[in-house]
């Protein structure tokens, strides 16, 4: 489904919708979940944590989303996490260079390039403002970090731009008192936040996000020493480098030369079993190579798992091999040791990272599992079971001769081990189809059959098939469905 019905469903029924709507001064790029997409997140949190977490023996923690200027000028963001921008000399109306260029002539030059490429660009092209047609000044670095200040001297921090910088100054004291070994994931999950200049599509690029970062800590002279790679040796990925993608085991992959080492190769395999399991269509995906020009600043080699929806292809987790940069620039800064014992082996680990944007991730979710169901004049949002945020309707026929109470109770049973829905009014067909948008894969009627044998019907979403159980079944079937594979 196309980009404006993932929209018209979020904001009826609520999934997502903009922040400080009622005032006029809400600026964008900022977005709220509502119930259903709280639930849909919750959920898609437990998937990652089940299958990247807790598969790899990983460490979570949860870190402060304010950060001290030291941070960020040891990471690099103070000199280097910049945008570049043109601002029109007539109206001051302020742009990103990279995108005007891109939307009016197609020419696409990294974010990264250097100044003086964008110049060029806009004279050779004669671009003008598009708001009044004046003339841009030069092209300046934007910084995307936001400032804060903190107690009454207003002391200089930052509201963190990425969540892994608390992974990384946190690392010796981690290592030591969880007896870490390596290789060691340490992830975590949150809000970041980056003041960018064209926020926009909703959930595509705001301006505070949720990522789900993951940092594996890793002995670079071991790259290739990894007893879990059999594990995803036959994972089929499509990986590009510089022309079309070629679709190939991860085996294959490491055996050409397309994936640097097994580490690499490991990750790229359970996170492509991990989105498989969101109901993504991952035929859909690739890996994408970055060349030197796109890579982020910390990045030796990167490749973005990007995946193809009806506004184009969208980068949902950036994969990047930092090195030792983030470990060594924290420990020159602070003047700390971030050195740890390898078996006898003294090391500065090397990190490689599965930085997931969430909101993206959800957002195709959504379109990738919405359809139109024309044949029974119906949108379906067919989720897989354990990502719904609702799990069962529970309907009455109608409200009086005793159905209501009765299917009060039914609800009052199960409601604290299922996400259920109650609904006692409006039309039984359009209480299913409000079902169906929402995604929860049963609804349960409640009829007057019900009071003469405890029998009730359970509706399933895709298939439209409605059986007829005892509800006594019904905790055993809801269970088995909506359980985590
Ligand atoms: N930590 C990588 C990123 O935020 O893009």
């Amino acid at each position: 489904m196309d980009y404006e019905t993932v929209m018209k469903l979020a904001l009826e029924r609520g999934f997502y919708f903009p922040s400080c709507e009622v005032y006029a001064d809400a600026q964008a790029g900022f977005w709220e979940y509502g119930p259903t997409g709280v639930g849909l997140k919750n959920k898609f949190l437990q998937l990652w944590r089940r299958e990247l977490i807790r598969r790899d023996g990983m460490l979570e923690i949860d870190g402060s989303q304010i950060m001290s200027k030291s941070v960020f000028e040891a990471s690099g963001h103070l000199g280097n996490f910049a945008d570049p921008i043109i601002k029109c000399s007539k109206c001051n109306s302020t742009f990103r260079a990279d995108k005007t260029i891109a939307e009016i002539t197609k020419i696409e030059i990294p974010e990264s390039a250097d100044l003086i490429e964008f110049d060029n660009a806009i004279s050779q092209n004669n671009i003008k403002c598009q708001k009044c047609k004046g003339d841009f000044e030069k092209t300046k670095n934007f910084n995307m970090m936001f400032k804060v200040g903190i107690g009454p001297e207003e002391e200089e921090a930052y509201l963190r731009p990425e969540t892994c910088q608390s992974i990384f100054v946190d690392f010796p004291r981690l290592y030591k008192t969880m007896r870490g070994k390596l290789p060691l994931g340490i992830a975590q999950v949150g809000k970041s936040f980056r003041n960018e200049i064209a926020p926009r599509q909703s959930l595509l690029r705001l301006r505070e996000f949720y990522q789900a970062e993951i940092e594996v800590f890793c002995n670079p002279t071991k790259l290739d020493v990894v007893e879990k790679f059999e594990e995803i040796q036959d994972v089929i990925i499509r990986i590009q480098t510089d022309s079309e993608p070629v679709v190939i085991t991860c085996k294959e992959g490491l055996e050409s030369g397309v994936i640097p080492n097994k580490f690499v190769a490991y990750y790229l395999g359970i996170l492509t079993e991990f989105y498989e399991k969101t109901g993504i269509d991952v035929t859909k995906s690739r890996f994408r190579k970055l060349g030197e020009k796109e890579k982020a600043f910390y990045a030796e080699v990167a490749f973005d798992f990007e995946v193809e929806t009806t506004i184009g292809w969208l980068e949902l987790v950036a994969c990047n091999y930092r090195s030792d940069y983030d470990l060594t620039s924290h420990a020159t800064k602070s003047k700390e040791k971030f050195e740890i014992m390898d078996g006898d082996e003294k090391v500065l680990p090397h990190v490689f990272e599965i930085s997931m944007g969430i909101d993206r991730s959800l957002y195709t979710i959504l379109e990738h599992s919405l359809r139109d169901d024309k044949e029974h004049e119906r949108i379906v949002l067919s989720l897989k079971p354990y990502l719904s945020p609702t799990h069962v309707g529970i309907l009455s026929l109608v409200k009086k001769d005793g159905l209501k109470e009765k299917t009060d109770q039914i609800h009052l049973n199960i409601k604290r081990k299922f996400d259920a829905f109650l609904d006692h009014s409006g039309a039984i067909g359009r209480r299913y189809r409000r079902l169906d948008e929402i995604g929860a894969p049963f609804a349960v009627t409640v009829d007057h059959q019900t009071l003469e044998d405890d029998t009730i019907t359970i509706r399933k979403r895709d298939s439209m098939e409605q059986t007829r159980i005892n509800i006594s079944e019904l905790d055993s079937i809801l269970s088995e469905s909506i359980a985590f594979p």
